[in-house]
C-alpha cells in the first residue's frame, strides 16, 4: 500500500516507517525537522521537509492510500508553558491534513494519540471508555483530534484508528544494523535519562512520596516495536465510516525505582540516582488495558522492561563516539 507516514523523522514515526518499508509498504515521510532527524528517515522511504499547512495536499496526491500522522509537539510541559503552540501544531497541523485528504479523497488514517489524554485516572488499567479529562494542553490537543477524527468519520466517511500509547520506549534495529531510537532535546523520558546518568549527574526521581510501593511513580512501559507492530494492524483494521479507539501498553505497571534496577542490571552500572521533588502534573499511576486492541486485533506486547532497557542502551552504545 502507498502510505504517507506524517513526522516519519521522529522516534515513533521513524520506527513504524521502518516496519512499514519492511512489510513491503511504499512509504513516503512528511516531516519538518523541528525535531525529527533527516537519518532517523528508513532507507527505502521517500522523504519530504515540510510541515502538514503547507505540503500535505502535494505530498498525498501523489498516490497515497493511506495515512499514519504522527507529527506533533508532545511535552508535557512545553505544552503547559505554551498552549497555542500545541493547539496550533497538534490540532491545527492535523485539520490542515484532514482537509487535505478529504480534498483529494485518501480517507484512512492512524492517528498517534497518548495516555496524557486521560490525565489522573480514576482507577487503573484504564479502559478506552474511562474519562477524558487532561491535565496538560498536549493531552488536550490530542483528545480534541480525537473528536474530530470521530466527526471526519461520520460526517465524511473517514475510516480512522487512534492508537493511545502509554510509555514508550525501546529502540529499533532496522536494516543495515541501524538502531533507532529515542533523541529529544531535551530529552524528558525516563529510560534515556537513567541512560544517560553519571556520577557527576545522577538521574533524578521526580518524587518518591507518591501513594505507590515504592513511593515512586508507576508507568506502563511498551517496546517501541510492540507499538510498530500495532500500527500495521490498525491499519489494516480501519473502516470507512468508524473511528476506533484503542490504548496501548503492556498492562503491567513498574515504579521510577525499579526502571532503574533494570536499567543497572542491563548494563552492569551502579547508575547514580538521587530523589529530587516531584514534577508538576505527574500522576501517581498510569496503566492500560489493552484488551481491547488483543481482542478486535489480536494485538499483544511481546517485549518486557528489559527488552526496552536492553536495546535502548544497545541505541545509546552505537550512538556514542568509540
Ligand atoms: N521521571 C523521573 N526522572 C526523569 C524522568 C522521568 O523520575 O528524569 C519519572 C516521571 O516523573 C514519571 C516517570 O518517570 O513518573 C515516567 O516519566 P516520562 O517522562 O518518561 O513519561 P511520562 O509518564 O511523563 O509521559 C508519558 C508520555 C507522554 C504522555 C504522558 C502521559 O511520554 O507523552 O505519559 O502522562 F503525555
Amino acid at each position: 500500500m502507498r502510505v504517507l507516514v506524517t513526522g516519519g523523522a521522529g522516534y515513533i514515526g521513524s520506527v513504524v516507517a521502518g516496519q512499514l518499508v519492511a512489510a513491503g509498504h511504499d512509504v513516503t515521510v512528511l516531516d519538518d525537522l523541528s525535531t525529527g532527524f533527516a537519518d532517523a528517515v528508513p532507507p527505502g522511504a521517500t522523504f519530504v521537509r515540510g510541515t502538514l499547512r503547507d505540503c500535505a495536499a502535494e505530498v498525498l496526491a501523489d498516490g497515497i492510500e493511506a495515512v499514519l500522522h504522527f507529527a506533533a509537539k508532545s511535552l508535557v510541559g512545553e505544552s503547559v508553558a505554551n498552549p497555542a503552540k500545541y493547539w496550533s501544531n497538534n490540532l491545527g497541523g492535523t485539520i490542515s491534513l484532514l482537509e487535505a485528504m478529504r480534498e483529494i479523497g485518501v480517507r484512512t488514517i492512524v492517528f498517534s494519540s497518548t495516555a496524557a489524554v486521560y490525565g489522573e485516572p480514576e482507577r487503573t488499567p484504564i479502559l478506552e471508555t474511562d474519562p477524558t479529562r487532561p491535565t496538560s494542553p498536549y493531552g488536550a490537543s490530542k483528545i480534541a483530534v480525537d473528536t474530530t477524527l470521530t466527526e471526519y468519520c461520520r460526517l465524511h466517511g473517514f475510516g480512522a484508528v487512534s492508537l493511545r500509547y502509554f510509555n514508550v520506549a525501546g529502540a529499533y534495529e532496522g536494516a543495515e544494523d541501524r538502531w533507532v531510537g529515542e533523541r529529544h532535546h531535551p530529552e524528558t523520558h525516563l529510560i534515556p535519562n537513567v541512560l544517560a546518568a553519571t556520577d557527576a549527574r545522577p538521574v533524578q526521581i521526580f518524587g518518591d512520596d507518591y501513594p505507590t510501593p515504592d513511593g515512586t511513580c508507576v508507568r506502563d512501559y511498551i517496546h517501541v516495536t510492540d507499538l510498530a507492530d500495532a500500527h500495521l494492524r490498525a491499519l489494516g483494521a480501519a473502516r470507512a465510516g468508524e473511528h476506533r479507539i484503542y490504548n496501548l501498553g503492556n498492562g503491567t505497571g513498574f515504579s521510577v525505582r525499579e526502571v532503574i534496577e533494570v536499567c543497572r542490571e542491563v548494563t552492569g552500572i551502579d547508575i547514580a540516582a538521587e530523589v529530587g521533588p516531584r514534577r508538576p502534573g505527574d500522576p501517581a499511576v498510569l496503566v492500560a488495558s489493552s484488551a481491547k486492541i488483543q481482542s478486535e486485533l489480536g494485538w499483544r506486547a511481546s517485549r518486557d522492561l528489559r527488552t526496552m532497557a536492553a536495546d535502548a542502551w544497545r541505541f545509546t552504545q552505537a550512538r556514542s563516539p568509540q
